[in-house]
């Protein structure tokens, strides 16, 4: 058997690698600017290493921050080379856009308050005071903005516009609304004639990653199109909202976003500061509204499509993130813990796949259809130290490292038998596994 590197020296080295001065990128070729939620993961991990770089890191996010409070999903390399990417989007069509950077004109899961208060926890009281302070204004207006943006009828739940912005780029209820609303046109003229596989030798995911690991071209062409019609409206919710089909009260954002709330809550008592009061009966309105989603014949929640209501009802990672919200019941935490205890649903060999074994679009090498992802562990064994499953946490905990051990710092994995896919190197990965073995 060939030795197996220390993990701890192994994850270490690939966060050396990806590091950007200020920010780390989240893999080299395939993903080389700043990413919203990669960073926060990658600060999480960081903090065991260097307290001062992991505070940089999340620093370095709100150099993008929109004028309206926005925090975007990318925030653009200014090399000459990579022009085309940041042709794509343009953000400077939107006055609210921020100076002397480009960036994306969409959000990511809101894991910026929980990384603060992670980075803070390696803090004496008086330094952590410090930091909190400086992060205090910029997390009260990315989470204002939520509310005022993705939250226009007050309804608790906040919505999102592009599949990207769940960080969960093909997960399957977002696919299949993408397939149910037609696609258009000139997509499915590619598709009848088989230029797909011509349009292919462009991508620049499929160079370094096996084609059948990422989703189709089809599909990525759909989700181009989407953020190019979301270009053509400016970035401008209320321009956007007035006419698109695909809106989506996510699970897994909405999920990410209570806790958040909850960290941000714990920041202002901190700081004996008061948050807005308008926020604050935002904030409980979510909690409340996030019970909306549960369906009882399956026990178990889901997204739901902002303009009909419905619950888009197939099970995926997603199922399980009300645990990590924190303010689901301990009978309803019960029911989702009992899904990740059956190995046909959430339990195979190396857990948590990112749909169910036994669902329609599993496929375990697939991107998100499939694959084991690390901070989808992370999160959940998290929520599950928080309701009390301390050795269903300490077995997911292990299970996770022996992947990263045994792979490498892979971008997900294969959960029949742990072995890598996706892009290699990647920084979450390694972050993520320097804080569970430290945690
Ligand atoms: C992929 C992932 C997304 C991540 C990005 C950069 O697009 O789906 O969640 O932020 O890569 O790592």
């Amino acid at each position: 058997m060939q030795d197996v590197p220390d993990l701890l020296t192994a994850a270490t080295a690939v966060l050396a690698m990806n590091d950007r001065g200020t920010y780390t990128q989240p893999a080299h070729g395939l993903y080389p600017h700043q990413w919203l939620w990669d960073s926060c993961f990658i600060a999480i991990g960081m903090r065991h290493l260097d307290v001062e770089r992991a505070k940089t890191e999340l620093l370095s996010l709100l150099r993008g921050q929109w004028h309206n409070g926005m925090l975007p999903n990318i925030i653009f390399r200014e090399d000459p080379q990579y022009r085309t990417d940041r042709n794509i989007w343009r953000s400077w069509v939107n006055p609210n856009a921020p100076n002397g950077v480009t960036t994306t004109g969409i959000t990511q899961p809101p894991m910026l308050a929980d990384a603060v208060v992670q980075v803070g926890a390696k803090m004496d009281w008086p330094e952590r005071r410090t930091w909190y302070a400086l992060m205090y204004p910029a997390l009260v207006r990315y989470h204002e903005w939520l509310y005022a943006d993705r939250d226009p009828h007050h309804e608790g739940l906040v919505l999102q516009i592009h599949p990207w912005e769940t960080g969960l780029d093909n997960t399957p209820p977002w696919i299949a609304e993408m397939h149910e609303h037609q696609l258009p046109f000139w997509i499915t003229c590619i598709r009848l004639s088989k230029l797909d596989k011509v349009v292919n030798l462009f991508r620049r995911d499929t160079h370094s990653v096996p084609m059948d690991e990422r989703f189709s071209t089809i599909e990525a062409l759909t989700l181009f199109d989407i953020q190019r019609r979301l270009r053509r409206k400016s970035y401008d919710a209320n321009k956007i909202l007035d006419h698109s089909l695909l809106t989506i009260e996510d699970l897994s954002f909405n999920s990410i976003f209570i806790r958040a709330n909850t960290q941000l809550q714990h920041i202002a008592t901190s700081l004996k500061q008061t948050l807005p009061p308008n926020l604050t009966t935002n904030m409980r309105r979510t909690e409340k509204a996030l019970e909306e989603l549960w369906e009882p014949y399956s026990s178990q929640y889901y997204s739901r499509d902002f303009v009909t209501h419905r619950l888009l009802k197939t099970p995926t990672i997603a199922t399980l993130l009300p645990l990590y919200a924190g303010t689901i019941s301990q009978d309803r935490a019960a029911q989702l813990v009992r899904l990740l205890e059956n190995e046909h649903v959430f339990g195979p060999a190396f857990p948590i796949p990112s749909v169910p074994v036994n669902s329609f679009w599993y496929n375990p090498r697939l991107y998100w259809q499939g694959p084991a992802w690390v901070n989808m562990n992370w999160l959940i064994i998290d929520g599950l130290k928080r309701y009390g499953y301390k050795d269903h946490a300490a077995a997911l905990t292990e299970s996770t490292l022996e992947m990263v051990e045994k792979a490498g710092s892979y971008e997900y994995f294969d959960p029949r038998d742990g072995s890598g896919a996706g892009a290699a190197n990647f920084s979450w990965t390694a972050a993520l596994a320097i804080d569970l073995l430290k945690s």
